[in-house]
């Protein structure tokens, strides 16, 4: 069971990702806890401050370390982490191997920015990890944060149906994934490929594999690069 607390100064951003679908799956079996905890419960006074003007001027207001301390420190009070996690458009990039360890782990912080930022005494002292989900700026950390939580919530076991499933994603095994089709055979004189419908096993298998190689190659060179460097160790 994989346990997440979600620190946020917008909390109902973060009610409808996990409610739906793959991710509500994973909560109702039991896989997956979310808990999203408002950060205005530990403002710094009775209007619910939580952001203060930066220090030597600028536009912009800035989160403040002793509500996120005295957050944090609450719900270590309750469970040991592996990771307390901020996201920011400055941390380590998100990719497929970064979902798949961290979803090896047990129990996990996520602390959205918002406004300018955070202080920076918040991200020397409490957070242990960085993390973007792209080179583009969102106006706070809660979309990232709902992107974290599926990327890593569907691979933990007994999440999908059939466990193979995230194995054959995208990425997963360094390549893109290869086209599906469903029916009809033919739609309007638009045809699925003849390979598929012929039942042949290990020929589907073979066409699936050179279909993602040459996705692969055409649509992501780089990851086509780490693919061949990786190939080329064994
Ligand atoms: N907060 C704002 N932009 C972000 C991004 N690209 N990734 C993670 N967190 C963010």
């Amino acid at each position: 069971m994989l346990h997440i607390d979600i620190i946020s100064v917008v909390p109902d951003l973060l009610e409808s990702p996990f409610s739906h679908s793959i991710m509500k799956r994973a909560r109702d079996r039991g896989l997956l806890e979310v808990d999203v905890i408002n950060l205005r419960e530990y403002a710094v006074n009775k209007y619910g401050q939580v952001d203060d003007y930066a220090f030597g001027g600028g536009a912009g207001m800035v989160m403040m370390v002793e509500p996120v301390d005295r957050c944090i420190a609450d719900l270590k009070v309750k469970r040991n982490y592996d990771e307390v996690i901020y996201m920011s458009p400055d941390g380590e990039l998100l990719d497929q191997p970064l979902a798949n360890r961290l979803s090896l782990t047990g129990n996990l912080i996520i602390l959205c920015g918002h406004y300018k930022g955070v202080d920076e005494r918040i991200r020397q002292h409490l957070i242990t990890r960085e993390v973007s989900i792209g080179n583009y700026v969102l106006s706070g950390g809660e979309l990232a944060a709902a992107v974290l939580v599926d990327a890593i919530g569907r691979l933990l076991p007994g999440v999908l149906n059939d466990e193979t499933s995230a194995l054959s994603d995208s990425f997963q095994d360094g390549l893109v994934a290869p086209p599906v089709y469903t029916r009809p055979a033919d739609y309007q004189g638009w045809p699925v490929p003849d390979v598929l419908l012929s039942g042949h096993e290990a020929k589907i298998a073979e066409w699936r594999l050179q279909q993602a190689i040459e996705r692969t190659k055409e649509r992501r060179p780089d990851i086509w690069q780490d693919f061949e460097n990786q190939e080329g160790k064994h």
